[in-house]
């Protein structure tokens, strides 16, 4: 695992965005994993702007989700699908062709979760996976206890999960209980894992990923056992290493 610590969350933004750029231009329809939350916003910026400014070509880039809300209409927007729309595949100047999700509207969830696996390799693997981490050392919503080789499927929030998530919405009762995420397992199945945590509040969680054990109480510290993991920490959420 590389541990990059950078000044600040901008920082490290344009770090990220710089890999998937250097990753694009290798591979210009590579499939990105996409993570939502406000950690990721500075990379997904830092993309738009290249887009932007023309030294970026995203066109045949393809996107896919990490995890999704069971239950919310998809054009909720709050939605996972509504997010990444909004804040990767519009800015980038793609469209929903270029896009993949699970379908947290199913109702077989299993089915959609099976469905979602096999599109995944089917599309060829995730060739980058973004990832947030939790302040309980969740990655996608693989809450503590997930096992490490879990596939897609449905599992239900902590609370500390659903408290953390309802500044999205008008109040905690609005947060759905249910979410459809990529099990640690297939997390693990892309070529490359970059998590980015930036805040005080991220510390714990990033010291018990890069110095802990491998852990299912801390799901992110699965990241151990990847061939090409990068870690980027600013030094707020770096304070505890
Ligand atoms: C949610 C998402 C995760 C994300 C986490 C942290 O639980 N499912 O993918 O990493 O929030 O969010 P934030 O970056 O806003 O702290």
């Amino acid at each position: 695992m590389e541990v990059v610590i950078v000044p600040d969350a901008k920082a490290g933004g344009a770090l990220i965005a710089e890999a998937i750029a250097a990753l694009l231009s290798r591979k210009p329809d590579a499939l990105l994993g996409v993570a939502t939350g406000s950690t990721p916003l500075p990379i997904y910026d830092a993309l738009a702007d290249m887009v932007r400014s023309g030294s970026l070509d995203a066109s045949r880039a393809r996107i896919c989700q990490l995890d999704e809300y069971v239950g919310l209409p998809a054009d909720h927007p709050e939605s996972y699908r509504s997010t990444v729309l909004r804040q990767v595949v519009e800015p980038l100047g793609l469209t929903e062709s270029s896009f993949m999700g699970p379908d947290g509207t199913a109702e077989d969830v299993q089915g959609a979760c099976d469905a979602y696996d096999r599109a995944l390799s089917e599309a060829g693997g995730v060739d980058l996976q973004l990832l947030g981490i939790g302040t309980d050392g969740h990655i996608g919503f693989n809450e503590p206890c997930s096992s490490l080789a879990s596939r897609t499927r449905i599992k239900t929030l902590t609370e500390q999960t659903r408290q953390d998530n309802a500044r999205f919405f008008d109040s905690i009762d609005e947060v759905p209980h249910h979410v459809i995420t990529q099990g640690i397992g297939t997390i693990l199945e892309a070529r490359h894992l970059v998590l980015l945590a930036t805040g005080e509040g991220k510390a714990e969680a990033v010291a018990q990923t890069v110095e802990g054990p491998v852990s299912a109480l801390v799901p992110a510290s699965a990241l151990q056992l990847h061939p090409h993991a990068t870690v980027v920490v600013d030094e707020a959420a770096a304070s505890r290493l």
